[in-house]
């Protein structure tokens, strides 16, 4: 029993806060075995508080598994003659200079078909996410790892993670999902909000909408002209100037809203189908009204997903209280872990 158990860190370094996350999984089980998290306002920090969060936590394993995001981080959807799985890599190799502004060769590529569909003359097209990301970005983030110490084994992207913490969602609450639905999966972070579309569990649409708490921040000390602290303080514990918070940050809300719909339009019309519902994650959905303002938006049925519902959770190494209080903050850092 004890050899079948594996160990995975889910290490999410987001540009505000470094959220680590371990599942241990064995035939029957995943199990939450170690959690910790900090905040990180810069990149300079990023390192010592990565190895301080090593050697604070009780993590079983120095396996971490994580992932890429910004500017390097490219995505594309193409058509293109359908191909074999296995062969569709290759193929989109030969392709992938008229889609990336990247020489092909500093980048590494991946990609996952969507979709086919009758294209002309009776043949089969493929509708195929591309993702390309700089391998030097790639090889500084693992480069980072090994130097405190951890052994990186696979580096990922924020959204297809979040599709995969919504697997293992599945998985641990078995039929508790109406099948057939189609669902988008929106992660709210600091600097960006990471966007998944799932119809019957396969990922149809993943990008990246560079706005988040930072911008919600910034609306608030526009609006009352506080420092950046007090008003983060404020965003986060609003107590009794909710209204004028909720005031504050509303014609962000919307632009962010807006600007997910347009997201929510282009899978509509690419895949001829409709979002069902929206489920969000990331730390600025810890802010109370969030989920009532975009629900507006969207006119969607639209939740806080709470992505550590089911697993179990080893409590004498987890703070379990704070695991619950953070939860929703912890999708990507889940998916991470479960993922490989
Ligand atoms: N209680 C709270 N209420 C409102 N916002 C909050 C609360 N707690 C944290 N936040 C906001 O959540 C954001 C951090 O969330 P998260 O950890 O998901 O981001 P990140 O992963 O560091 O950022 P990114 O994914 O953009 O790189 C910050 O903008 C922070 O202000
Ligand atoms: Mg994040």
């Amino acid at each position: 029993m004890l050899k079948q158990r594996k160990s995975i860190v889910g290490l999410d370094i987001g540009s505000s806060c470094i959220k680590a996350v371990e599942i241990t999984q064995d035939k029957y089980d995943y199990v939450i075995t170690g959690y910790a998290q900090t905040e990180v306002p810069d990149e300079q920090g990023r390192h010592d508080a990565i190895a301080e969060l090593f050697r604070a936590g009780k993590f079983r394993t120095k396996r971490v598994a994580t992932a890429v995001s910004g500017k390097s981080v490219i995505f594309r959807y193409i058509n293109m003659p359908d191909v074999p799985d296995e062969k569709l890599l290759q193929a989109i190799r030969f392709e992938a200079d008229k889609y990336i502004p990247f020489d092909v060769n500093e980048v590494e590529l991946d990609a996952q078909k969507l979709m086919t569909v009758d294209g002309e003359g009776g043949k089969s097209e493929a509708k195929v996410l591309l993702v390309a990301a700089k391998k030097t970005i790639l090889e500084d983030h693992t480069r980072m790892l090994a130097d405190i110490g951890l052994q990186p084994i696979s580096v990922g992207i924020d959204g297809f993670a979040l599709g995969n913490a919504w697997e293992l969602a599945d998985l641990v609450n078995p039929g508790v999902r109406e099948a057939g639905r189609t669902v988008a999966l929106i992660d709210i972070g600091a600097t960006k909000s990471s966007i998944n579309i799932l119809r019957n569990s396969v990922s149809c649409f993943a990008r990246e909408v560079t706005m988040g708490g930072n911008e919600l921040t910034q609306a608030i000390i526009r609006r009352l002209g506080i420092e950046a602290n007090a008003a983060e303080a404020l965003k986060r514990d609003p107590g009794d100037q909710m209204s004028t918070v909720q005031d504050a940050v509303g014609q962000v809300l919307e632009d962010l809203g807006n600007e997910i719909n347009l997201s929510f339009d282009f899978f509509e019309n690419q895949f001829d189908g409709e979002v069902d519902e929206v489920l969000l994650t990331g730390g600025s959905v810890l802010l109370p009204f969030l989920e009532e303002s975009l629900e507006k938006i969207f006119e969607k049925r639209t939740r806080v997903w709470n992505p550590v519902e089911g697993l179990k959770v080893k409590s004498d190494s987890v703070d379990v209280e704070a695991l619950n209080q953070f939860a929703p903050q912890l999708a990507v850092a889940i998916g991470l872990a479960a993922a490989t």
